[in-house]
């Protein structure tokens, strides 16, 4: 053990209490294993009827455009941010101070990054297709005083769904997360720090601009139906020993959490918009068609005035 800062540890103490409190209600994913039963979460997360995920179907979305995002403080360094074992993930708790904040991309509001934390195989698909990996990146709207409290409205989280696909090279910024693991996969509530500076950018997409927008839930009970999710189209690279580093992450039983990822919810014909582009485009044609009205106006009267000679 590496001697902190008095107050360093006393943030990390609370967060590992914090930690405990949320997982007082024992629920289990899947054993995918040993083919087990889907288990019964109950509450909202039975009978709710936007729940969250679901597959994304391109053919059958709505088209949409949006104004882009604005990524605020989102290349700040999360060296030094806790780094938790959930029991159910692996968790980056960012604090307030850090202000990462995002707006626009048809966001109903300005929300505020909380934290994140990673789902091995996807909850979400696309076309039916299944990736290895997926981050949330869970933000609340800065109108609620904490994500508990913005739990309880419609839209009241934003969260950022990000799906990796498997390639040759290892991506750095996950490995830097990852040499965290050893220390916090035994067990259930331990914490230690992120010792390099990676940034809340490297966990999205190059692409940013083509995205599936939808009114869903947590996917952990109590499933609360009060995101308004994001899942980008792009992907981020990585190898499967990377995802495959996660497995060895243990729940509070002293078994590895060999996945965590919900099965797919019913979508109740709730309306799942397409964007592939930004609105900002058709801006700078407006900009050209007024700039056409002099134009008009200047040729009309050199058009009289060669009448006129
Ligand atoms: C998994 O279990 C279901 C029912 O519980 C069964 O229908 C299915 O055949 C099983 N699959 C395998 C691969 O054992
Ligand atoms: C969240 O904010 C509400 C309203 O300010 C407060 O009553 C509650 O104690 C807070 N909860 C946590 C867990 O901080
Ligand atoms: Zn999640």
């Amino acid at each position: 053990m590496r001697p902190f800062l008095a107050a360093d540890k006393l943030i990390i103490i609370l967060a590992g209490i914090c930690a405990t409190v949320a997982l007082q209600t024992h629920w289990e994913y899947p054993d995918r294993v040993n083919n087990g039963t889907e288990p019964s979460w109950g509450g909202k997360c039975d009978a709710g009827k936007r729940q969250s995920p679901i597959d994304l179907y391109t053919t059958s979305s709505f088209k949409g455009e949006f104004h882009k995002f604005e990524f605020k403080n989102y290349d700040v360094s999360l060296r030094g941010t806790t780094f938790v074992n959930t029991g159910h993930s692996v968790q980056v708790i960012i604090p307030e101070d850090k202000q990462i904040e995002v707006s626009g991309g048809g966001l109903p509001g300005t929300y505020i990054f909380e934290q994140m934390h990673w789902h091995w195989w996807s909850e979400h698909t696309i076309d039916g297709l299944r990736y290895p990996l997926e981050i949330h990146l869970v933000h609340r709207n800065t109108k609620y005083a904490n994500v508990s409290e913005a739990v309880q409205y419609k839209n009241g989280v934003a969260v950022f769904g990000v799906l990796f696909h498997i390639t040759d090279d290892i991506y750095e910024p996950l490995t830097d997360v990852l040499n965290g693991l050893p220390s916090i996969e035994d067990k259930v509530g331990s914490t230690t720090t992120l010792a390099n500076d990676i940034t809340t950018a490297d966990f999205l997409p190059a692409d940013t601009k083509k995205y599936f927008r939808y009114e869903g839930s947590l996917t952990t009970p109590d499933c609360d139906e009060a995101v308004v999710w994001t899942v980008f189209e792009d992907t981020i690279p990585v190898t499967i020993e990377q995802v495959e580093e996660f497995k060895y992450v243990r729940k509070d039983d002293g078994a590895f959490l060999e996945s965590n990822y919900r099965s797919i919810q019913a979508s109740y014909n709730r309306a799942i918009i397409y964007v592939d582009r930004e609105l900002e485009e058709r801006n700078s044609q407006v900009q050209l068609s007024t700039c056409s009205i002099p134009i008009t106006i200047l040729a009309v009267l050199l058009v009289l005035r060669s009448r006129l000679d």
